[in-house]
């Protein structure tokens, strides 16, 4: 039976707009997504895709919803509470990588550890190679980003949101800096290896060919997932006796 990692119930987020209005965003959003799944998420520009993947990564919360990862209701939790919870629980990756440039290969992914549940020193050194392994960059360790492709560099921060094998990874156009030729091993290799973790991934794009490697494509149209809008507009232009018609 797949585990459910993240469900997300009626989330409705709205901005403060002018005068005083608030304008919605979000409307009403539900999602699961299960351990060792992809779920690719489309839609046009403004249609609320950052605005989803800022609360599913624990960043900003919902005005009303139920937000529940991998079994902990995240409603009402402190910051604190949702800090910790984000750095346990959640890998990110970032259209523009976001390693840091002084740091080698290894420190880059460890610095994950050195957040949330504290780790034994002897361990962590395990858990940073064996990430490291897992894309392929077991032997460029010492190397800082500048020396690195920007494939390699994307898979070392790849490493770096499996390495304490999260429930969720959450990827924000994460080939969107690589040339085409790269795109599709370094996808696969994100895709393998978030599975092979156990971890639900949800990816944002505008490329239709890695929403295709993708195990589902969901459209966000207007802060609504489009079938649920289809099946709305349908409802609602539908009138008694259309059926027999
Ligand atoms: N902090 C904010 N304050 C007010 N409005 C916001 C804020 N953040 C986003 N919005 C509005 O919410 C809507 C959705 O924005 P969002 O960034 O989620 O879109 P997107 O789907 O990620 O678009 P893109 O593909 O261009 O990145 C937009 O109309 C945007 O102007
Ligand atoms: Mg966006």
């Amino acid at each position: 039976m797949s585990r459910v990692m993240l469900d997300l119930a009626g989330v409705v987020k709205s901005y403060p707009g002018p005068q005083g209005a608030r304008v919605p965003v979000l409307k009403g959003l539900s999602m699961s997504l299960t351990a060792g799944t992809t779920s690719a998420i489309l839609g046009r520009s403004g249609s609320g895709k950052s605005t989803l993947l800022t609360i599913l990564g624990l960043l900003d919360t919902p005005d009303s919803g139920r937000y529940v990862i991998d079994g902990t209701d995240t409603t009402g939790l402190s910051d604190r509470r949702l800090a910790h919870l984000r750095s346990e629980r959640i890998g990110f990756v970032y259209q523009r990588f976001f390693l840091l440039g002084h740091l080698t290969a290894f420190d880059n992914v460890m610095a994950a550890l050195q957040h949330g549940t504290p780790v034994p020193r002897r361990r962590r050194r395990e858990q940073v190679m064996e990430s490291l392994d897992q894309v392929g960059l077991a032997d460029r360790g010492h190397h800082r980003p500048r020396e690195l492709s920007g494939g390699e560099q994307q898979r070392v921060a790849i490493a770096r949101a499996l390495v304490r094998s999260p429930a969720v990874v959450l990827a924000d156009e994460p080939t969107g800096a690589l040339d085409e030729r790269t795109t599709e091993g370094v996808l696969a290799l994100l895709l393998g290896a978030a599975r092979d973790r156990g971890a639900a991934t949800a990816l944002v794009t505008h490329d239709l060919q890695v929403a295709a490697m993708a195990d589902r494509t969901l459209h966000l149209a207007n802060g609504s997932w489009l079938d649920d809008q289809k099946a709305a507009d349908a409802d609602s232009h539908q009138r008694p006796g259309d059926q027999y018609a």
